[in-house]
């Protein structure tokens, strides 16, 4: 699961800028109940990267109880796609590594279990 590890920072860049000219192109004709920012996310996927990436276990250790009130719709974060940057950030700061698709996939698991953003 450590696949991309070894890819190197400019590959990465390369497969995120082309990652939003996708997301731009399907969220213009975006529909459905949930975010068209998240509609072809795997949540599987997203909650074994949680899992793996150990999110919680840092949420914890600042908000302390099972970690999940440090997600707060009612927060900075107000919309589906500003929980997708955030996530972003988390993995850039973190130097976590994963791909585009796997970043969507943590916050489209996020948005079912904690924001609901439409
Ligand atoms: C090393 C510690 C640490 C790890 C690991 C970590 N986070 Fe965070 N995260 C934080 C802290 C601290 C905040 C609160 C930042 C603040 O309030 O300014 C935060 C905030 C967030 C928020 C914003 C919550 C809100 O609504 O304002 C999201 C979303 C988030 N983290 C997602 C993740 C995800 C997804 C992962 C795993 C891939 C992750 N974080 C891993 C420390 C961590």
């Amino acid at each position: 699961m450590h696949r991309g590890r070894e890819s190197g920072v400019g590959r990465r860049n390369a497969a995120w800028a082309l990652f939003w000219v996708a997301l731009l192109g399907s969220s213009a004709a975006g529909e459905g109940s949930s975010s068209p920012l998240f509609r072809d996310a795997d949540l599987q996927l997203g909650e074994q990267l949680i899992v793996e990436h150990k999110c919680e276990a840092c949420h914890i250790k600042r908000v302390g109880g099972d970690g999940t009130s440090i997600y707060s719709p009612v927060g900075r974060i107000r919309s589906a796609s500003a929980l997708l940057a955030m996530v972003e950030a988390c993995n850039t700061e973190m130097g976590l590594g994963m791909f585009p698709e796997e970043v969507a996939a943590v916050a489209a698991v996020l948005n079912r279990d904690h924001y609901e953003f439409d």
